[in-house]
C-alpha cells in the first residue's frame, strides 16, 4: 500500500501526512471510533481537534488508551483569550487526551482585531501557552483565523510555528498568504478544504443524481493539495468510507495545472 506523502509543518520541522483529519464533527456519528482508527491505520498522522469541539478531544482520548499511546500528532485548541484560561484549558486537554503533551496548541478563531490585540497582550492567551510549552506540555504554537488580515500579521508577527487558514477551491483567494506563509516558513494548516459540510452534502447530491462535472471530493483535496505551500489538509469526517476515499486520492494524484484549477474554481462558484 502506498503511504500518504509527508509535508514539513514549516519551523516547527514536523513531517506530517499531507492528509489529516479534522475531528470536529468526528464524534456526532456513532462510526466517530471507528473513523478516527481507521485513520491513523491507514497512515493519516495529524489529528485536528479543539477544547470547543464537543467531545472531539474526548474521542481521541479514548481512541488513544484503547492503543495504549497516541503515537500520531495532536492538535487542539484554546478558545480562551486570557492567558490564565488558556492555561486551564492546556491542562484539561491533556487530561482528556490521556496524553503528556501535544504536538500543537492553537488560539481557535482569532478572527477580529479586538480578539487579536486581547490574545497578543501581556496577559493574553499566547502568553498562558507560552508558559505551557515551558511546562513541556505543548510543542509548538499556532492559530487559527477567518480574517485574512489576522492571518498576515500572525504569519508576519513570526511568532506563530503554524496558521490555520480556509482554502479551497470555493475559497481560493488565501493562496497569497499560503505564500506568504511559506516565505516565514510557517506551517500552514487548511480547514474546510472540500469547503465544509454544507456544499460537500449538495455536491454528494449532485454526484448521486448523474452530475459527471469536475467537481468532486477527490479533485476538490488534489486542489488544496496542489498548492506546495500547503502543510496539511484536514477534511472533516464522521465516517471511516471518507477516510477511504481520501486516503486513496492521496496516495496517487497528479497536482493539478493552472487550467484545471480554473475549470475546478468555476464549477465550485455555480454549485451555490
Ligand atoms: N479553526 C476554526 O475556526 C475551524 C472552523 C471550521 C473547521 N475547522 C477544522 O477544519 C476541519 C474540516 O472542516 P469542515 O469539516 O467544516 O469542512 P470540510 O472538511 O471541507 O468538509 C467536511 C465534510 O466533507 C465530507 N467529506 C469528507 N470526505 C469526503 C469524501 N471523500 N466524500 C464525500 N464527502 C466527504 C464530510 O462528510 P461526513 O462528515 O458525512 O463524513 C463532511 O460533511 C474541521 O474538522 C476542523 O478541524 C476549523
Amino acid at each position: 500500500m502506498a503511504e500518504i506523502p509527508k509535508r514539513r509543518l514549516g519551523r516547527t520541522g514536523l513531517l506530517v501526512s499531507e492528509l489529516g483529519l479534522g475531528a470536529m464533527d468526528t464524534p456526532t456519528a456513532a462510526e466517530g471510533p471507528e473513523t478516527l482508527t481507521t485513520a491513523l491505520d491507514l497512515g493519516i498522522d495529524f489529528v485536528d481537534t479543539a477544547r470547543e469541539y464537543a467531545g472531539s478531544e474526548f474521542l481521541i482520548g479514548q481512541v488513544v488508551r484503547a492503543r495504549g499511546e497516541a503515537g500520531f500528532h495532536i492538535a487542539t485548541k484554546t478558545f480562551s483569550h486570557g492567558a490564565d484560561n488558556s492555561q486551564r484549558d492546556v491542562d484539561r486537554s491533556l487530561s482528556i487526551l490521556g496524553v503528556p503533551r501535544v504536538s500543537l496548541y492553537q488560539l481557535h478563531d482569532i478572527s477580529t482585531p479586538q480578539a487579536w490585540e486581547e490574545v497578543m497582550a501581556e496577559e493574553g492567551a499566547l502568553a498562558g501557552l507560552r508558559v505551557a510549552q515551558y511546562r513541556g506540555l505543548v510543542d509548538h504554537v499556532g492559530i487559527s483565523s477567518h480574517s485574512d488580515e489576522v492571518v498576515r500579521r500572525a504569519i508576519e508577527r513570526d511568532e506563530f510555528d503554524t496558521v490555520m487558514l480556509e482554502y479551497s477551491a470555493f475559497f481560493p483567494g488565501t493562496s497569497e498568504l499560503i505564500d506568504l506563509a511559506s516565505e516565514h516558513d510557517v506551517g500552514v494548516i487548511v480547514m474546510r478544504p472540500l469547503g465544509g459540510s454544507g456544499r460537500t452534502s449538495a455536491m454528494r447530491g449532485l454526484i448521486s443524481e448523474g452530475y459527471g462535472g469536475p467537481l468532486t471530493p477527490a479533485a476538490l483535496l488534489r486542489y488544496v493539495l496542489s498548492h506546495p505551500g500547503v502543510s496539511v489538509a484536514i477534511p472533516g469526517a464522521r465516517y471511516p468510507s471518507r477516510i477511504h476515499e481520501n486516503v486513496a486520492t492521496v496516495q496517487a494524484y497528479e497536482p493539478m495545472g493552472a487550467a484545471e484549477r480554473r475549470e475546478l474554481e468555476r464549477a465550485a462558484a455555480e454549485l451555490y
